[in-house]
């Protein structure tokens, strides 16, 4: 064989490996490449699993504190610690302000009533309520939510219940990053009054005068 006609045949045979490649997709010369650190385009890029665990955002950089900057880091959606945190807080905001029960009025209709229902009966709108003689209550997306005006409510300090909304509490949201904490106790003041409306016999707050002959 003459030296050109090897050239030429050699030439030919690159050719046709160099075309079987390309035509593969190109996969195989790009996995190649991607070997490469700095021939790698976005075959490495470092993105997590669908499902991965997100990574938590830098501190500081998403305001998650209430408004009013007032923060509780020694409060945990535990009953040993919404109790401690009840015994040693107290409502500053007394049951006489009025402007205080309407803003309370207010933010309970906003962020409790769909649960706990208008007058905290425990049958606000997304619950399911299958029994519902309403039709529309039936198909509720929520499963429950108790009646707030039951004794055992009745008789929580307003402490528990401001810690409660602050943290939540097992299907209960939290409700510290949305409402801030003085207007939290105006919540549970109109609580309060839901409550005495629910039951006007219940005990009050203070020691009830001896009991007398009912008379009309
Ligand atoms: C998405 C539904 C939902 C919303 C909205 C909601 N709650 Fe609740 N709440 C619950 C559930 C469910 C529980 C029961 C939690 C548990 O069993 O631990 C609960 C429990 C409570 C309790 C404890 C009752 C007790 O005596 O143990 C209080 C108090 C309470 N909620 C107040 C509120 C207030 C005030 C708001 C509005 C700021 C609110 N909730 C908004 C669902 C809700």
């Amino acid at each position: 064989m003459a030296p050109f006609e090897r050239v030429v045949r050699l030439g030919a045979a690159a050719a046709a490996a160099a075309l079987v490649l390309l035509a593969g997709g190109c996969t195989a010369l790009d996995n190649g490449l991607a070997e490469v650190p700095f021939l790698s385009f976005m075959q490495k890029s470092p993105a997590p699993p669908p499902y991965g665990m997100p990574r938590p955002a830098p501190p500081g950089s998403i305001p998650y504190a209430s408004p009013a900057g007032e923060v509780f880091p020694e409060l945990q959606p535990t009953e040993v610690s919404l109790q401690a945190f009840a015994a040693s807080h107290t409502n500053p905001v007394p049951m006489t302000d009025s402007a205080a029960l309407k803003a309370g009025a207010a933010l309970f209709n906003r962020y409790c009533y769909v649960c706990h229902g208008p007058q905290a009966k425990g049958d606000g709108p997304i619950l399911n309520q299958p029994l519902s003689k309403d039709p529309t209550m039936q198909s509720g997306r929520f499963p429950f939510a108790p009646n707030l005006t039951l004794p055992i409510t009745v008789a929580r300090p307003d402490g528990y219940i401001f810690a409660i909304m602050t943290v939540g509490r097992g299907l209960m949201p939290e409700y510290g990053s949305k409402i801030p904490a003085p207007e939290r106790w105006m919540v549970v003041n109109y609580l309060r009054t839901l409550q005495r409306a629910a039951a006007p016999a219940a005990p009050a707050a203070a020691p009830a005068p001896a009991a007398a002959p009912l008379t009309r």
